[in-house]
């Protein structure tokens, strides 16, 4: 059986994509993270690689993805976010795999108001940013046919998110103010996850040739929102009587800076490679109907 291997596999996309990929008969499954492959040390990428049977998909979900801390741990920050995928873009260039990796709508940061495009200039403003960005082009120069997915305001059922964050502090607090002036589009991982393996399997199956994986997409759900609406949805669906008060990203202040619009466009995934995108109104059902369980 061909291998996918997935690092960062205990993160957000990682057991998303575990939790679909472990049930299949197609393909050997090898989930790393930092302790079974830390993605920062070259050499013990290049020798994992070299153990691997018939590898065929490395897609790195490993990342430093606490934005704010990045500002005063950027050295770690760079070491994962950029050596870590170029080590990774190194090997699987070196074994023949083709390379996914994952990054961010962070990199965008500007005064328009149109969803981003692949093309469209970036301009990070974070540390973060600044390292996912030198992240995705170590990868494209190390393996210009890998593929880079941008995507952003990700949750899931696993792991620490807004999503959990809200259902928590809602149920605490009387009252909360959320910053009402960044939108975005928030991105339930399973949608990635699924999107990322419906795109192999159309690869794989002839139906896509491979060669239109190269290059930078966009994936989030569809819709657009901000971080305020994005709370008082997940409190109405919730039954939450928590009240919510729009704020200024002025009157919260975080060390790292986040981009007023961020909102990306997917045109180029869904006609590369026909996938359909929900709303992410629908995905945010999904995910509650599973906290609730
Ligand atoms: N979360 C978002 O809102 C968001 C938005 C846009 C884009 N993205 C991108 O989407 C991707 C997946 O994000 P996510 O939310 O699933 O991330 P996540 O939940 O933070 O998962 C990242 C995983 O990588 C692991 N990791 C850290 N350093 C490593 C190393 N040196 N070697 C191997 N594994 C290491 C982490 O382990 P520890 O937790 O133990 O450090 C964690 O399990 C990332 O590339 C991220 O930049 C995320």
């Amino acid at each position: 059986m061909p291998t996918i291997l997935i690092t960062g596999a205990n993160g957000q996309l990682g057991q998303e994509l575990s939790s679909i990929l472990t049930e299949n008969d197609v393909w050997q499954v090898d989930l790393t993270d930092k302790e079974e492959l830390d993605i920062t040390n070259h050499l013990a990428v290049s020798s994992y690689f070299a153990e691997l049977d018939d590898l065929r998909y490395v897609i790195n979900c490993a990342a430093y993805t606490a934005v704010d801390k990045a500002e005063e741990d950027v050295e770690l920050a760079h070491s994962i976010n950029m050596n870590g995928a170029q080590n990774l873009a190194r090997s699987a260039k070196e074994a023949g795999a083709q390379m996914i990796q994952i990054s961010t709508d962070y990199v965008y940061h500007s005064e328009q108001n149109l969803p981003f495009k692949e093309g469209d200039e970036t301009n990070p403003k974070s540390v973060y940013a600044s390292t996912k960005l030198a992240g995705d082009n170590y990868v494209q120069r190390a393996h210009p046919m890998a593929m880079i997915i941008r995507t952003s305001w990700v949750y899931s059922s696993f792991g620490n998110n807004f999503v959990k964050t809200m259902l928590r502090l809602g149920r605490e607090r009387d009252s909360l103010g959320i910053v009402f002036d960044q939108i975005g589009t928030p991105t339930y991982a399973r949608d990635l996850a699924k999107v990322i393996i419906e795109i192999i399997n159309k690869v794989e199956n002839g139906d896509v040739p491979r060669e239109k994986m190269a290059g930078i997409f966009h994936f989030s759900n569809e819709g657009v929102t901000s971080w305020y609406d994005f709370a008082l949805a997940i409190f109405e669906k919730e039954k939450i009587a928590c009240n919510v008060s729009p704020i200024e990203t002025k009157d919260y202040p975080t060390p790292a800076k986040r981009p007023p619009f961020s909102v990306l466009n997917k045109s180029k995934i869904k006609n590369t490679f026909g996938v359909d995108i929900r709303h992410w109104r629908s995905s945010l059902d999904d995910c509650l109907r599973l906290l609730r369980l």
